[in-house]
């Protein structure tokens, strides 16, 4: 595995396992066998309705001793609509089984945003998040939250990939030392992204899958990496490929790819409506 450091010292992996979209019991076979391919970084979400199948893959693989808690960095997102809750950390905490996360975001700007990161700050001075990020903050949000916020991002989440490299929020926040964490890094599996005619020709060359070549991609421009998956090969397969680097000639001619194509934008509106998005936890 291959480290970072961010911009509070904290040591982050580069490559973690997603589970969007994966149900409870997918999410504890993939969160289980990742860690034991040597996945260190787990990222989930309280919409992901996940939580506590991350937190039971965990407890096993500790239990067994095939890591140490230490050894790991789970992150998870707080929702909009547990953002004026003064119980969502502790709520979150409790369904991962766990007295600290790693990294904790706001998963939305939308509702009081503002007050969702005072949660995150008091949690990091509680010591309950050892990091903090933002997940899909664009223009005027993205400025509110950075003049408002006393503890600066040490991570944004969006979708990065080698159609979406993020230049321009990521110029923005380059001052704090914030950390890209992309997601769709696989183009949420379109295989149009990954069957590209660079990456044909660099799996050839480095007897690598496409997928391989995309992450590997990732991980070069500094990127944090969260492929997700439910299928065991995939799991194996995106976890190898610390041995081999792109070359810089390489990598400018996978660049030729940028700003072609984004998967999911939302209007303010649509953003908004996850203000009111309830959880089925919520009761
Ligand atoms: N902050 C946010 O708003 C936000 C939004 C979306 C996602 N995320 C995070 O980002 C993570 C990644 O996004 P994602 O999971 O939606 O998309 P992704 O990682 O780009 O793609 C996942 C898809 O790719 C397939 N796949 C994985 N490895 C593969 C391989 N080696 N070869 C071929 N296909 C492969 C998976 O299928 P198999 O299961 O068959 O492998 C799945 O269908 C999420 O899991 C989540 O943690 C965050």
């Amino acid at each position: 595995m291959e480290y970072v450091t961010l911009s509070n010292e904290v040591k982050a992996p580069v490559l973690g396992i997603g589970t969007f979209m994966i149900s409870p019991e997918d999410t504890v076979n993939s969160v289980y066998s990742a860690i034991k391919l040597g996945y260190r970084l787990i990222d989930t979400a309280n919409a992901y309705m996940n939580e506590e199948a991350v937190g039971k893959a965990v407890k096993q693989a500790i239990d067994e001793g095939l890591v140490k808690r230490e050894e790991l960095f789970i992150s998870t997102k707080l929702w909009p609509t547990l953002y004026e809750n003064d119980a969502a950390v502790d709520d979150t905490l409790n369904r991962l089984g766990m007295d600290y996360v790693d990294l904790l975001f706001i998963h939305q700007p939308a509702g009081n945003y503002m007050v969702g990161y005072r949660q995150l700050e008091k949690a990091y001075k509680d010591g309950k998040a050892k990091s903090l990020g933002i997940s899909n903050f664009y223009g005027d949000k993205l400025e509110t939250l950075i003049r408002e916020s006393e503890i600066k991002p040490h991570v944004v989440q969006l979708e990065a990939h080698p159609y979406c490299t993020e230049k321009e929020v990521m110029d923005r926040l380059s001052e704090y030392g914030t950390r890209l964490m992309g997601w769709y890094p696989l183009g949420h599996g379109d295989p149009g992204l990954v069957k590209e005619e660079v990456f044909n020709k660099l799996a050839d060359k480095y007897r690598k899958s496409n997928a391989q070549i995309v992450l590997r991609w990732h991980t070069q421009m500094g990127f944090m990496t969260i492929p997700g998956s439910k299928n065991p090969d995939h799991i194996r397969d995106n976890g190898d490929i610390f041995d081999f680097s792109l070359t810089g000639e390489e990598m400018a001619e996978i660049a030729k790819l940028d700003g072609t194509k984004k998967y999911y934008s939302a209007s303010d509106a649509e953003v908004e409506k996850y203000a009111s998005m309830h959880l089925p936890f919520e009761g």
